[in-house]
């Protein structure tokens, strides 16, 4: 009698039918890779994934990732879900704690059950708040200015703890400002309600907005505005994949920021979606938001040394332009 084949180990993708999991999710079919996605679709959509890939659920339910995880072989986790807005975070702590502290423990919990023992993190330059020296390196103290930060830095450690405790090992990618979209037009972001600022300026841009709020003109920076490092939605998906070819076993604990180490402040990037988009777009000066850095730009050397990362896509009007075609799609949606 010949022996059945062993199934195929997947990749298990967290938060999958999000901005970024999504683009994750289809670089790693792309490869070949087998995937299956869980997400509580609270914030993300059926659509950003083939539907065969999808488990409907939630993080904190442990029994429902009891039983996922014994009814799939899986290899690896990499985990997006989470809730993302700084914002929020600061009026509503306790919300980003549940989720992303609590739901995660929940995830590496049955991790532990099951034997998984490589995982993935989405972190977030949020971990460092505000810096004296920019461009910011790994390691830069970490001071989070907001609790959504703040529950970042807290599973870093909680990583590092399980490392530790039952070998455990991980990577978290700390990223700065994901912006962009599939340069197939067939994915991109769809946050509801948007925060990010590229999406709300090209909303602008279509009229879908009647001005672009400036959150804050008084910021130490040339304009006043806040400068941020903004990164292609596909040059962090191919991070994460080659993140999980550099993990071979072994309770290693790694971080690694992700940018293009190029600082834009919010009148750059508004300059750019004009110069795109062909359209004046109104603007109107507002209070500043709480939690918000006045820079954020990061070195990404240690994963270019590391892991031979580099990004592909490192003019902004080139991931503006990915967005203004994806916006442009999901305004037919
Ligand atoms: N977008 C950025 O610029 C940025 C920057 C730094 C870090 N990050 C991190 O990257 C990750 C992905 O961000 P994004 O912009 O794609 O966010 P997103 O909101 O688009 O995606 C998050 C996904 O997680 C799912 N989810 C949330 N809580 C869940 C739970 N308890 N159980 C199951 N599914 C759940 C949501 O439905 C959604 O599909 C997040 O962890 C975020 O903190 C994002």
């Amino acid at each position: 009698m010949p022996h059945p084949s062993p199934p195929t180990p997947h990749i298990l993708v967290t938060g999958g039918c999000g901005y970024i999991g999504s683009h994750v999710v289809r670089a790693l079919q792309e490869r070949g890779d087998s995937v299956v996605v869980v997400d509580n679709l609270c914030t993300g959509h059926p659509w950003a994934v083939p539907e065969k890939v999808l488990v409907k659920g939630d993080l904190a339910d442990r029994s429902f990732l009891s039983q996922l995880f014994s009814s799939h072989s899986i290899k690896a986790v990499l985990h997006f879900a989470s809730f993302i807005q700084v914002g929020e975070s600061v009026h509503a702590p306790l919300k980003y704690y549940d989720n992303n502290v609590a739901g995660t423990i929940s995830l590496l919990d049955a991790m532990s059950e099951a034997g998984v023992k490589k995982f993935l993190f989405s972190s977030t330059a949020a971990v460092y708040g505000t810096q004296a020296t920019v461009p910011i390196v790994e390691e830069a103290p970490l001071r989070p200015g907001n609790p959504y930060g703040r529950s970042k830095l807290m599973v870093e450690e909680i990583l590092r703890d399980c490392g530790q405790a039952w070998g455990l090992e991980t990577v978290a990618l700390r990223y700065f400002n994901a912006a962009g979209a599939h340069p197939s037009g067939e994915i991109g972001e769809a946050h509801d309600p948007e925060t990010h600022l590229i999406p709300l300026v090209l909303q602008t841009a279509a009229g879908r907005r009647d001005a672009v709020i400036i959150n804050g003109e008084d910021y130490d920076t040339p304009d006043g505005t806040c400068v941020r490092d903004y990164i292609h939605v596909c040059d962090l998906a191919d991070a994460h994949l080659l993140a999980l070819d550099s993990m071979k076993g072994g309770s290693g604990n790694r971080a690694y920021n992700l940018g293009n180490g190029a600082g834009y402040s919010v009148r750059d990037v508004i300059d750019a979606c004009q110069r795109v988009t062909g359209k004046s777009i109104p603007v109107k000066t507002g209070p500043r938001r709480a939690g918000d850095p006045s820079v954020l730009v990061a070195s990404s050397e240690r994963i270019t040394m590391e892991l031979a990362w580099r990004p592909r896509f490192t003019s902004l009007d080139k991931i503006v332009e990915d967005a203004w075609r994806w916006e442009r799609k999901l305004a037919g949606k």
